[in-house]
């Protein structure tokens, strides 16, 4: 079935279909308008009178459709998105698979609470993920709605599987906003500034990041190790929680060897492996999920984002033993596991596999290295090329040093959206750009957006 775009005909609807098979928009950067345009800029002012000043954004323009790897804007304006609304629209958005999904679902019913009466996609749901999620043991799953919602869920099963209560996350962690996850957050500005007190037993251990400390992974490991040992203790603790790419804290690969020693010495000490593979999990890295890239079989999966492709949904997939350790009762929400979320995470993970997308995102990787290892070879100010699959950065510094220039990363993003482009930064000094395109994106739009990019930092 062919679906109507708005201000198409249904010609150029039917031409406008992407080869991923992706929602009918035409798959281009066209700016028709200023950046914002004038319908934007209406909306921006009733926003600002509206919503609150601490809600932020970082792209000028409102959105009106999205598909294949464009986002198209209220005035018109078609942008090649470089973001997927923060790696969550990896299958694409609006995937046809999942539209489908989610209208049948909504039509028959849209909730009536797993904890009241269940329904059967949760439990497929949590059959497949014991299945995709590394580790050949029993697993089982509880679901929820936010990426911090799993975290937070995770380390209290954690403790109620060990009795103990302290928690090791890392430099550079992002892992929510609310009040245990700003306290396993690194940044403070904005993430924390001013909300305070945080939940006690969360203790920081230094991570593996190559481009800064020059340790290969086992000594980064053994440093870590250490300061666990000595501050915490290995009787008190409960789960060490780490993000096999580090997602916010600014796309940093560990080097080889730190995870598997990290993960190792909590199988020695009763301590939960937790890998938050909020942002890296499901095809985003070109496996199933990162842990299994760096040879890890974490006891504790925290998934969330690209597994229902823009439906609130999150879950944490694990060691049977250890996800059952909760009373009965213990774990839940009134919305954790809807029924449309549900629908839509089983349509993404059918996507994945009917459209090979572990294969494309390790095409899309090919691309990514290529054009930014490119232009790090001509420009110095790009530092560090690093990441893995369709979730690639730059760090920039100031040329012959490794000194973060962050204005440079703003710089950039900002003018890359007045030309058409998409693209978010990161990191704890703000210096990084990060790439974290759809799958659904067809290979001449991402070198397009390359192309333009290239020009915004020759002009920068
Ligand atoms: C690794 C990681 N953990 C947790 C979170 C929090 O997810 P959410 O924003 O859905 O609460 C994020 C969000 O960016 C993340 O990247």
């Amino acid at each position: 079935m062919t679906t109507l775009t708005p201000g198409l005909s249904p010609q150029e609807t039917a031409a406008a279909t992407t080869p991923q098979g992706g929602p009918a928009l035409p798959q281009e950067i066209r700016l028709v308008t200023e950046v914002p345009g004038p319908r934007s800029r209406e909306l921006a002012a009733r926003r600002t009178a509206a919503v609150s000043a601490a809600v932020g954004s970082s792209m000028p323009f409102f959105a009106q459709a999205a598909g294949g790897g464009v986002v198209v804007d209220v005035d018109g304006n078609s942008f090649a998105d470089l973001g997927s609304g923060i790696a969550v629209t990896t299958v694409g958005n609006a995937a046809p698979a999942v539209v489908a999904a989610v209208t049948e679902q909504v039509a028959r019913f849209t909730h009536t609470c797993f904890m009241i009466t269940p329904y059967d996609s949760y439990v497929e749901l949590a059959e497949r993920l014991a299945e995709l999620t590394p580790g050949d043991f029993a697993k089982k799953s509880a679901f929820f709605t936010s990426g911090a919602e799993a975290v937070e869920n995770a380390v209290k099963i954690a403790r109620a599987h060990t009795g103990r209560q302290a928690v090791v996350v890392f430099d550079h962690a992002y892992h929510g906003r609310t009040n245990l996850t700003m306290a396993m957050t690194a940044k403070n500005m904005p993430y924390k500034n001013g909300f305070g007190p945080f939940a006690p037993e969360v203790y920081r251990a230094p991570l593996s990041y190559p481009f800064r400390d020059g340790l290969d992974g086992p000594t980064a490991a053994a440093r870590a190790i250490s300061l666990i040992e000595k501050q915490v203790g290995a009787a008190n603790l409960a789960a060490i929680v780490v993000e096999p790419v580090q997602g916010e804290g600014g796309f940093i690969v560990p080097a080889p060897g730190f995870l598997p020693a990290i993960a190792a010495w909590a199988k020695e000490n009763g301590v939960v492996f937790v890998a938050d593979e909020v942002q890296t999990g499901v095809a985003r890295t070109g496996a199933w999920f990162a842990s299994a890239l760096e040879g890890i079989e974490p006891d504790l999966v925290t998934i969330a984002k690209g597994v229902a492709g823009g439906l609130p949904l999150s879950a944490v997939t694990g060691r049977a033993e250890i996800v059952d350790a909760p009373v009965t009762g213990g774990l839940g929400g009134t919305y954790g596991g809807n029924p449309l979320a549900t629908a839509a995470a089983l349509a993404v993970l059918r996507t994945v596999e009917d459209e090979d997308l572990l294969a494309r995102a390790r095409q899309v990787e090919d691309v990514l290295f290529r054009r930014l290892r490119a232009l790090a070879a001509r420009d110095p100010r790009v530092g560090d090329v690093r990441g893995r699959g369709a979730m690639v950065a730059v760090e920039l510094v100031r040329p012959g040093t490794t000194e973060p220039d962050a204005a440079l990363a703003k710089k950039v993003a900002t003018e890359a959206a007045q030309r058409g482009v998409i693209v978010l930064t990161c990191g704890t000094d703000g210096n990084v750009l990060r790439f974290l395109p759809p799958l659904s994106i067809g290979d001449d739009l991402l070198e397009q957006a390359f192309d333009v990019l290239d020009g915004v930092f020759a002009a920068s």
